[in-house]
C-alpha cells in the first residue's frame, strides 16, 4: 500500500488530555496538523493547544464526557465545523477496569462498554461522511493486547477490547470500497494515567506485570503505522510474544493464567 502523507492532516482524536492520545498529538506536530482534541479535562486540552500552537499545530479542544451518548454526535459536528473533513480519526479514549468478575457488578461492564466500545462505534458512524471527504482517510482504534487474549481480573476490559477488534475487522472490509483504512493498535502496559482511573484504583493485580513503555513510544509506532497504512500493530515486543503464544498454545496460556488467578 502507498505511504500516507500526513502533512496538514485533519484529525479527530479522543483521549488527548493524557497518555497515548496526548503523545500522539505531539508526535503529529511536525506535520502541521489541524486536530480536534477530545477529553473531559478542558484545562489540559487548552494547555496542549497552547503548547503546540507555537510550533505549527492547530488544536481545537472539545471538552466532553464521551460516556454520554448524546455528546458523541456533538463532538463530530464540532469537527465538521472546524475541519470540514477528517483524514485521521483516532478512537483512543478508554478506561481500565480491574477486579475479579465475581466481585464486579454488571453495571461496571456497562460503564466500560459505553466508553471503550459504544463511543468508538458511534463516533465512527457519525464521522463517516467527513471521512469520505478526507484525504486517504483512516480510522485508528486503540485496543489492547487484551483484545487478543482474555486474562483474569480484567474480564470487562478484555470484553470491551475484543468487541472493538471484531467491529474493526468488519468495517475494515466494508469501508475499503470508500478508500477508508482501519488500523487497530494493540498496546501492552504503557506508563499512563489509565491505572489511576476510578475502576482501577486501590486494586492490585495478583501477578507481576511487565515494565511499561512510554506513551511517546506507542505514539511513534502509531504514526509509522498510519503512514504505512497498516491494518494492525502490537507496539510492545513482549505483547507480540504473548499474542503468538496464546494463538499457538492456547491451553498452555490457560494453564499459566489459571495459576496466576
Ligand atoms: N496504558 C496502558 O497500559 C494501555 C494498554 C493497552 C491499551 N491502552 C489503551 O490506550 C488508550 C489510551 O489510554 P492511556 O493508557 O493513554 O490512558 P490515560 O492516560 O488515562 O488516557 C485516557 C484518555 O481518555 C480520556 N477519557 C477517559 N474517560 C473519558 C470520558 N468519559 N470522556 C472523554 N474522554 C475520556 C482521558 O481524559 P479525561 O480524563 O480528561 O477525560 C484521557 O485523555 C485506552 O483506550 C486504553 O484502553 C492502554
Amino acid at each position: 500500500m502507498a505511504r500516507r502523507d500526513l502533512q496538514n492532516v485533519r484529525a479527530f482524536i479522543t483521549g488527548t488530555s493524557s497518555g497515548i492520545g496526548r503523545a500522539l498529538v505531539e508526535a503529529l506536530v511536525p506535520y502541521q496538523p489541524r486536530i480536534v482534541a477530545v477529553a473531559r479535562r478542558a484545562e489540559r486540552l487548552a494547555e496542549l493547544a497552547e503548547k503546540v500552537r507555537s510550533i505549527g499545530a492547530e488544536v481545537f479542544p472539545f471538552a466532553c464526557d464521551l460516556s454520554d451518548p448524546l455528546v458523541r454526535r456533538e463532538a463530530v459536528n464540532f469537527a465538521a465545523r472546524k475541519l470540514g473533513a477528517i483524514d485521521l480519526l483516532v478512537n483512543n479514549a478508554g478506561t481500565g477496569a480491574l477486579g475479579r468478575f465475581e466481585d464486579t457488578p454488571p453495571e461496571i461492564l456497562r460503564q466500560v462498554m459505553e466508553l471503550n466500545f459504544f463511543a468508538p462505534v458511534e463516533i465512527t458512524y457519525y464521522a463517516l461522511p467527513l471521512l469520505k471527504k478526507g484525504q486517504r482517510p483512516i480510522v485508528v482504534n486503540v485496543s489492547s493486547i487484551l483484545g487478543h487474549r482474555g486474562i483474569p481480573w480484567r474480564a470487562y476490559y478484555c470484553a470491551s477490547k475484543f468487541a472493538l477488534h471484531g467491529f474493526s475487522e468488519s468495517i475494515r472490509a466494508e469501508l475499503s470500497r470508500h478508500g477508508i483504512d482501519v488500523l487497530v493498535v494493540s498496546p501492552g502496559r504503557t506508563r499512563t494515567e489509565l491505572f489511576d482511573g476510578p475502576l482501577e484504583k486501590g486494586k492490585e493485580p495478583a501477578w507481576p506485570e511487565p515494565a511499561p513503555v512510554s506513551p511517546e513510544y506507542v505514539a511513534r509506532r502509531m504514526v509509522r503505522a498510519i503512514i504505512k497504512g497498516k491494518a494492525e500493530i502490537i507496539p510492545h515486543p513482549w505483547g507480540k510474544g504473548m499474542v503468538l503464544l496464546s494463538r499457538l498454545a492456547p491451553r498452555l496460556m490457560d494453564w499459566i493464567l489459571k495459576r496466576y488467578a
